[in-house]
């Protein structure tokens, strides 16, 4: 396939094609139109078609499109189908979840090491990953080909630990701590922020609220009068 940027929004909706297409394999559908999968995906077709023809399509007129093959091709295009060694930084609550959840692994992320400050904590074993002294952080990252680092730390710690990673050669921050990051324009960074998606839900939520409270104001006003 020719080298094409596809655009981000683009990108942040393959996973969740992907997540489908899975779901339709475990239960053995060997095909499926865009209008099927626009009812289960609640998109469009001509959104799903738009959005699978930035890679050539997969889908044929009158056949539809063939699930694993675009199960194979989706992975294929978000890089999952290939080894991405990880680390983490800071192995409080939220690195060591992290640790926790297996699945990781089968999309292809694999845990190498764990890192922190914490003397406590230095030694571990978390689900078979060592926590070591961040002091490691550039020879491991060296020796371990690691590409992608987690950076569940206090954020007045991040930009510090995100230079180290970077002169490290880590290509990739996949970033919790609440700051933006500087870094040069061939590292990535993905930000997750929990606490803004919840921002996003009681922004709707009080939308749903207001309109309920308008009209139990209208319909008393309806009775009043
Ligand atoms: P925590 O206090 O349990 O863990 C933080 C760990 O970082 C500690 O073990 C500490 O020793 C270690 N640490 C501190 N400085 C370090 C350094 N320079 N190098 C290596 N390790 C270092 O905190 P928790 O709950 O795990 O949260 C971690 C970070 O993630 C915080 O910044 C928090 O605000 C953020 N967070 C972000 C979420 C998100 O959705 N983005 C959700 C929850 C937490």
């Amino acid at each position: 396939m020719a080298e094409k940027e596809i655009s981000k929004a683009v990108v942040a909706r393959l996973p969740r094609y992907y997540r489908y297409l899975g779901e339709l394999m475990e239960e053995g559908v060997e095909r499926i139109s865009s209008n099927e999968l626009s009812l289960r995906m609640k998109v469009t077709a001509s959104q799903i078609r738009q959005d699978l023809n930035n890679f050539g399509g997969f889908g044929q007129q009158g056949y539809g499109y063939n699930v694993k093959y675009l199960y194979a091709e989706i992975a294929k295009i978000l890089g999952i189908d290939r080894q991405h060694n990880l680390i983490i930084i800071g192995a409080g609550n939220l690195g060591q979840a992290i640790a926790n959840y297996a699945n990781f692994e089968k999309r292809g992320f694999l845990i190498k090491g764990m890192f922190d400050v914490n003397p406590r904590l230095i030694g571990l074993i978390v689900r078979g990953v060592e926590i070591r002294s961040i002091d490691e952080l550039e020879t491991f990252v060296k020796e371990n080909d690691v590409q992608i680092a987690a950076l569940t730390i206090p954020k007045t710690k991040a930009p510090e630990i995100a230079d180290r990673l970077v002169k490290a050669g880590v290509k990739a921050i996949w970033n919790f701590a609440h700051t933006d990051l500087n870094v040069p324009e061939d590292v990535v960074v993905e930000n997750v922020h929990l606490s803004e998606s919840l921002m996003r839900l009681s922004y709707r939520v009080c939308r749903i609220q207001d309109r309920e409270e308008k009209s139990r104001e209208k319909t008393q006003k309806k009775k009043k009068a």
